[in-house]
């Protein structure tokens, strides 16, 4: 029996409520209408979404909910209590990124839910629709009878509608430093792809049907979609657990030491829970609904903060040339040595070097789970800490200060003000983090609640003392860099040192999946620029190599999007080819615009980027173990204009196995008219740099 029913039908939204049998359906459309998302209250009670791209299913009815361990409670049943609808477009600048203004541009809705369990307690739904997908996210407000509660587990499904093609690593609640796998759903071995794994410090498997988000999809009708979260903060990250006999991901909350998922206070919110979905790869990449999906940046005098391209005392350590610690007879970090990558920094206009290793405490630093191994704060002897810093400032850079907390985040966090102050007193400006090892004392997870929120607590005491960061073991980023800009990057996936280690190290692929994955949430310090490929120079016991061209490595700096790029490789062999490195010289690390010409994950992307206040573009081609051809147009170059183009691309005989080394520089006069063919070696690229030609 009906007796009192609700239709509207306004351009974006529809909506029908029959408030008797409880049975409410809404659908909210992108402003271009090609995104379609229905709610539904079922029968039961239970809130289902489900979604379509120009009007082909994607997303199945799909479940929402909630199950509480405190109170004892499970939130799937639920009335509806008010409706709220809106819209919004409008633009913003970032600080730095990959174009010089975002449109921010949905329609919105909010119901406001309550639980029929008799708890009464009240949960706000906000669903945002883009052009390029949607996100939604649980708000509990404030409520009387309803203050702390502690979740037992999320319950929220993506439920994909056909067996779709699968980028993804296993589901860990410590690392995502795994290769990707590109299977079917059906196909998904979380476990066998762990088990070949043998270089990770500590893995925390879930379980076989277990994978890590950004989750990058590809449905049999070329549908892309890609699953993530946004704005992750005082909440565990979301992996995902695949039911195969439906296609159903459910979210799997990352526990703390004794099992629950997350202690929060009313009023609270979750991340927001992204599908990025478009029928062309290069929307994936371009989209900006992470960014748009988190705050605007919370430091007001930003001037301090800069992207910056620079070299390090690091590789030399991880080939077996020096030591991080003395007790070794090789200590890499000690003035005189220091003083050379800082020439070298300078003579290339490089704005800083990094330094592992300066510190005491290295030789006990991994595998003894002690908590007070380092104070951040002691330089080993040989090392003149102030001595340097002032010849970098003579020599017009910075010395980056690094802070390995080998999974002591407690003694970190002690610690932390003295460190920082340390940092200020010795005019040093940036840091690298790291969480090797397993969280200790107390046995967080990385990936966790507490840790997620000792991440943002680091980045936040940073910008009060005017400190850039960039962490390496954290959880996996959200766009918490808009909010933050001076947390400028993230390891947080398999990063080009992988190269050395032996068991599965790099394949030629990773890179193609890379910007449609772990990117999707901010900016990799995947430290590009490897110029030696056989890894046993100072170490004859190696047998690992890089697996890329060296023409593949330059075109990482342009694919590769971070405003911290490093160069990678040691001073000598960067020395062997000084025409290739000119184009690591030459790459900014700030960008005005951005053109995804060509993509496809697991295959290749060429991107060009346009230099931040100049006319210049920077291309950045790459492959797959697969050599191919790739024909971009340059209609993106001004009008009228006459550019140079130099080509660095692989020699005919490339290939990465055989002569990563091979490769031709060529320039060409270029113009908005100008088409090029470029052919890539298997495991190659090619970069290329287009200025003006002022003649
Ligand atoms: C792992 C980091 O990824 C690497 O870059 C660093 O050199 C070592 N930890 C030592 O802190
Ligand atoms: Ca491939």
């Amino acid at each position: 029996m009906i007796c009192f029913r609700l239709s509207l039908i306004i351009l974006v939204f529809y909506m029908s409520c029959d408030f008797v049998s409880g049975q409410f359906h809404t659908a909210v459309y992108s402003p271009d209408h090609h995104v379609e998302v229905y709610l539904n209250t079922e029968k039961n009670g239970e809130f289902t979404y489900k979604v379509k791209y120009k009007n082909k299913p994607v997303i199945h009815s799909s479940r929402l909910g909630f199950s509480l361990n405190k109170p004892q409670v499970e939130l799937t049943r639920f009335k509806i209590i008010s409706i709220d609808t809106s819209s919004y477009d409008g633009t913003w600048k970032p600080i730095w990124g990959e174009v010089s203004e975002i449109r921010n541009r949905f329609n919105q809705i909010k119901i406001c839910l309550q639980d029929l369990n008799k708890t009464d307690i009240v949960i706000n739904l906000t669903f945002v629709v883009y052009n390029d997908g949607l996100a939604f996210r649980y708000e509990f407000p404030d409520q009387k009878a309803f203050k702390h509660f502690i979740i037992k587990e999320e319950l929220t499904q993506f439920t994909l509608t056909a067996d779709n093609k699968t980028f993804w690593i296993p589901g860990d609640y410590d690392t995502n430093e795994y290769l990707y796998n590109t299977t079917s759903l059906s196909e998904i071995d979380a476990i066998s792809a762990a088990i070949k794994e043998k270089d990770i410090a500590v893995q925390s498997l879930i379980g076989p049907n277990a994978v890590q988000t950004p989750l990058m999809m590809k449905s049999p009708d070329n549908i892309y979609i890609n699953i993530h979260e946004a704005a992750l903060i005082n909440y565990a990250a979301m992996h995902l657990v695949l039911d195969k006999s439906s296609n159903t991901f459910t979210s799997h909350l990352v526990p703390d030491v004794i099992g629950n998922k997350g202690y929060l206070e009313t009023p609270a919110k979750t991340p927001w829970r992204t599908l990025i979905i478009s029928d062309k790869a290069e929307d994936i990449l371009s989209s900006k609904m992470i960014l748009n999906l988190n705050e605007p940046s919370k430091i007001e005098n930003t001037d301090w903060i800069k992207p910056q391209k620079f070299i390090g005392v690091w590789w030399e350590m991880h080939i077996g040339k020096g030591s991080w610690d003395m007790a070794s007879g090789k200590h890499a970090a000690n003035t005189e040595n220091v003083k050379k990558y800082i020439d070298f920094a300078a003579k290339h206009g490089f704005d800083g070097v990094l330094i592992e290793g300066w510190n005491k405490g290295w030789e006990d630093w991994f595998g003894n789970w002690k908590e007070d191994v380092f104070d951040f704060v002691t330089p080993y002897p040989d090392y003149d800490i102030g001595a340097l810093t002032s010849y970098a400032d003579n020599n017009g850079l910075k010395i980056i200060m690094h802070h390995e907390t080998s999974g002591s985040a407690t003694n970190y966090e002690r610690r932390l003000d003295d460190a920082f102050k340390y940092m200020v007193n010795n005019n040093i400006n940036t840091v690298k983090t790291g969480y090797v090892g397993k969280i200790i004392p107390r046995g967080e997870h990385h990936d966790g609640q507490w840790m997620n929120n000792h991440y943002l607590r680091v980045a936040a005491k940073a910008a009060e003392y005017k400190i850039m960061i960039e962490a390496h073991e954290p959880s996996r980023p959200t766009g918490l860099h808009r909010t933050f800009p001076n947390w400028l990057a993230n390891e947080a996936a398999r990063g080009n040192e992988f190269n050395n280690a032996p068991s599965l190290g790099i394949t030629p692929e990773h890179e193609t999946i890379l910007p449609f994955t772990r990117l999707i949430g901010g900016p990799m310090d995947y430290t590009p620029g490897l110029f030696h490929f056989k890894l046993n120079q100072y170490d004859s016991a190696r047998k690992t190599k890089v697996r890329t061209t060296l023409a593949k490595q330059l075109a990482l700096y342009v694919t590769m999007y971070s405003p911290l790029q490093m160069a990678g490789d040691l001073p000598e062999n960067y020395e062997v080819y000084p025409d290739a490195f000119q184009f690591i010289v030459d790459v900014p690390v700030d960008w005005d615009d951005t053109k995804i010409l060509e993509a496809e994950p697991g295959d290749f992307l060429t991107i060009a980027r346009r230099e931040k206040g100049k006319k210049n573009w920077y291309i950045g081609g790459i492959t797959d173990e697969n050599s191919r051809i790739s024909r971009i147009k340059l209609d993106f170059l001004d009008m009228n204009k006459q550019y140079i183009a130099t080509i660095y691309k692989d020699a005919s005989n490339a290939d990465w196995d055989k002569h990563p080394e091979a490769y031709v520089i060529e320039e060409e006069i270029v113009s908005t008219k100008s088409v090029l063919e470029i052919v890539l070696a298997k495991g190659g690229g090619y970069a290329i740099s287009i200025r003006l030609n002022e003649k």
